[in-house]
């Protein structure tokens, strides 16, 4: 078995890659990936010593260059994780989020048609069904939810998952989609929530809280997140979709409060900035369908994960180190500066 991971250099494909060189010591791992800002080969260190694996250093948008590693590789299965993935640079830049997350994931698609796949799984995101109000804690996303996205992000991750189940009925080809809650643990890039708070409490630096911070995210552990797919991609049903969350809703504010606590850092390092344009209320996942159809439930609680994570920053520190000095720091000033 030879899977195509795009994307394996980022957060959730490089914790994908070492779940399935782990789990399947015979299976063949070819990581495409173009190491954008976010994408790191240090990440893929333990991997790149493993003769199962290859690293390829590829934009998914070169056609020319993406059908070349069909030929080489004869792929049975791809898992498109490749994307531009943070709001806050949509609202910025929203071109690069329509290249990368629209026009790459056709490029895939077309080569799996050309070339032929047993799986092209689309790794997706709660983000397109829209927001739900706070005062309805009853609600929740399910597969059957219509997509009414917030953000230029949100809008190309939509128009990848239409693409997607449109490649499987005209065409017949055998896709899944995935659509999961916020992820948390190793290698998170450090521009997100929870690794931005942890590396800025470390530093005494302020804690920038959009709004009131009474936004609320359903936070999954990554690993479960990877289990899930592994699952999918093994057992999942062409043409389906699958949400993927834990029941884990947190506010902003009190995982930044509970960061503090956990680092011994005061709470006044907490500064509430000016508010992200058009930012979602609340994101929350029914996972009943890939409970019932395919067995998955969650396995590590926030407790634990949240832990686990700041441990791993602890004992990583010049895996961030790195990145928040080099261009990262022009993307923080030019990101908070006036906020
Ligand atoms: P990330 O930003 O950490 O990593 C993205 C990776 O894709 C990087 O390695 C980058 O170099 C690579 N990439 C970007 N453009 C590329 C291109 N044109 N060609 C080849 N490689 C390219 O992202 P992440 O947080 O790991 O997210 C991975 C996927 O999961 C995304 O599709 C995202 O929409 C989805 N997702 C993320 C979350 C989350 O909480 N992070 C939740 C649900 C879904
Ligand atoms: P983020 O990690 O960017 O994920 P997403 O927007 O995809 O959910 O942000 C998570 C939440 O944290 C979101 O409500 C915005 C908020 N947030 C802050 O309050 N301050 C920050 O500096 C960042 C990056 C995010």
């Amino acid at each position: 078995m030879t899977i195509i991971v795009t994307g394996g250099a980022g957060f959730i494909g490089s914790n994908f890659i070492y779940h399935m060189l782990e789990k399947y010591p015979d299976y063949r791992i070819v990581c495409a990936d173009c190491l954008t800002y976010a994408g790191n080969l240090s990440t893929l260190k333990g991997a790149l010593e493993n003769l199962s694996f290859r690293f390829c250093k590829i934009n998914i948008c070169d056609r020319e260059a993406v059908y070349r590693l069909f030929e080489e590789e004869h792929p049975d299965m791809v898992v498109n994780f490749a994307a531009e993935s943070h709001v806050d640079r949509s609202i910025e830049e929203p071109e690069v989020f329509l290249d990368t997350n629209i026009k790459g994931t056709a490029v895939m698609m077309d080569a799996c048609r050309k070339y032929g796949i047993e799986r092209f799984h689309q790794v997706s995101t709660d983000e397109v069904y829209g927001d739900l109000p706070l005062d309805r804690p009853d609600l929740f996303f399910t597969e059957k939810t219509p997509i009414h996205t917030s953000s230029p992000y949100s809008s190309s991750k939509a128009a990848a998952d239409l693409l997607a189940l449109s490649y499987h009925r005209t065409y017949g080809l055998p896709v899944t989609i995935s659509r999961c809650s916020n992820n948390y643990g190793p290698y998170h890039f450090p521009e997100k929530l929870i690794p931005l708070m942890i590396a800025n409490a470390l530093a005494d630096k302020p804690l920038p809280v959009y709004g009131e911070g009474i936004n609320v995210r359903d936070w999954l552990y990554v690993e479960d997140h990877c289990k899930a797919i592994d699952l999918i991609i093994h057992r999942g049903k062409a043409g389906e979709v699958y949400n993927i969350g834990g029941h884990n809703e947190m506010r902003n504010i009190d995982i930044v409060k509970m960061i503090c606590k956990e680092l011994g850092k005061p709470e006044s390092l907490i500064t509430y900035v000016t508010d992200r344009k058009g930012h979602d209320m609340r994101y929350a996942i029914d996972p009943a369908k890939i409970h019932r159809e395919l067995g998955w439930l969650p396995e590590t609680k926030f407790e634990d994960g949240i832990k686990k994570t700041i441990q791993w920053y602890l004992e990583n520190r010049e895996w961030w180190q790195e990145i928040i000095s080099g261009e990262y720091k022009g993307y923080y000033e030019r990101m908070y500066k006036n906020r």
